[in-house]
């Protein structure tokens, strides 16, 4: 009886040593808690109090293919991830979308401190009724707006609509340090990227902000010691390209021109971005630049590539992908050998 409880604590420990990270190791498999690849593809991060939500495309095999799932993981230091269920499960979200190819993508989650809600953008895309010609076509166009008064869901959609009534695929969220909200989408008929502020609630995209004239998708901005960093990758589907950053003192722009963020041959480190994460500790502030690595023959075991970025002066450059580890607080980083 000794010997089996010995045995049975043994095997308890060894298992949470295993589960436990203690590092971030980009391209490889990315196990949460309960030792599953993670499903948050092209996703987003928001911190409230001392922990981490990340939200994304949850791709995993078997799900049921009449709804669409986003996924919600919490942690506290960017490592160790637990899984926290379906954030939502979706179905066909207008009956204006022609079948059932249509998509959810890039779920972004903001938490708004006045209403005590927390609010999803998606990209809600797919053919239409009697106007597409493909019927995978990505002619919808559109977001998707749901709210939960819990971060980890259940997420109720509220809305669907084009962003100040533009077509809109790739989105991106930013949170500025003021706790402005904003919607960052790309729009192909005037072939640039917008950043729109949303209202109050942040139920609506009400204010124009930039338009930033290259057709750029995967949009990102991160605000670092005055200046703005906006980072887009060309459009060019699941495959990774040269990711581009430009920079601005006001959100508003001017900004400058876009300039390779990584060797331009690497393809972003076979990655696209998604999105920054900014983490200020007490004696630090690092740049996470967050990208998948889609692999379009098995979305669920796509991979993440973050990596801190070289950030200052207006320069930002994403070094090689190699493990590394953070204390978020104190905000260091180091590589792991
Ligand atoms: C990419 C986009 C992804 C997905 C994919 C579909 O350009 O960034 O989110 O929409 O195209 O082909």
């Amino acid at each position: 009886m000794k010997t089996l409880l010995l045995t049975l604590c043994f095997c308890a420990i060894s298992f949470y040593t295993i589960a436990q990270q203690n590092s971030i190791r980009p391209g490889e498999v990315w196990p949460d808690a309960d030792g599953n690849h993670i499903q948050a593809h092209g996703g987003g991060i928001i911190k409230l109090g001392n922990l981490y939500y990340w939200y994304g495309e949850e791709r995993r095999p078997g799900l049921d293919t009449n709804f669409r799932y986003v996924s919600c993981y919490s942690s506290k230091d960017l490592m160790n991830w637990k899984f926290n269920g379906d954030a939502m499960v979706l179905s066909k979200p207008d009956s204006t979308l022609a079948n059932n190819r249509w998509v959810l993508e890039r779920p972004k989650v903001f938490y708004n401190a006045k209403t005590k809600q927390y609010v999803m953008y998606m990209h809600i895309d797919g053919a239409i009724k009697g106007v597409s010609k493909s019927p995978s076509a990505y002619d919808f166009a559109g977001v998707g707006v749901a709210v939960s008064d819990k971060a980890t869901g259940p997420f109720k959609l509220v809305k669907t609509f084009r962003p100040l009534g533009k077509e809109s695929r790739d989105i991106g969220q930013f949170i500025d340090d003021d706790g402005s909200a904003y919607l960052i989408f790309e729009c192909r008929p005037v072939k640039g990227f917008y950043i729109a502020q949303l209202s109050d609630d942040f139920l609506s995209v009400e204010k124009e902000v930039a338009f930033i004239n290259l057709p750029l998708e995967g949009g990102a901005v991160v605000h670092y010691k005055g200046l703005y960093y906006a980072v887009g990758s060309k459009l060019t589907g699941w495959s990774p390209n040269p990711n581009k950053v430009a920079t601005a003192t006001s959100l508003a722009g001017p900004w400058t021109e876009f300039v390779n963020m990584a060797p331009p041959e690497t393809n972003t480190y076979n990655s696209q971005s998604t999105m920054f994460i900014k983490v200020v500790g007490s004696k630090d502030t690092t740049v996470i630049y967050m990208g998948d690595r889609w692999k379009p023959s098995a979305l669920h075991d796509s991979r993440y590539i973050w990596m801190p970025v070289e950030i200052g002066a207006g320069k930002l450059w994403l070094p090689e992908p190699k493990p590394w580890s953070i204390n978020v607080k104190t905000g260091k980083w180091k590589k792991i050998e």
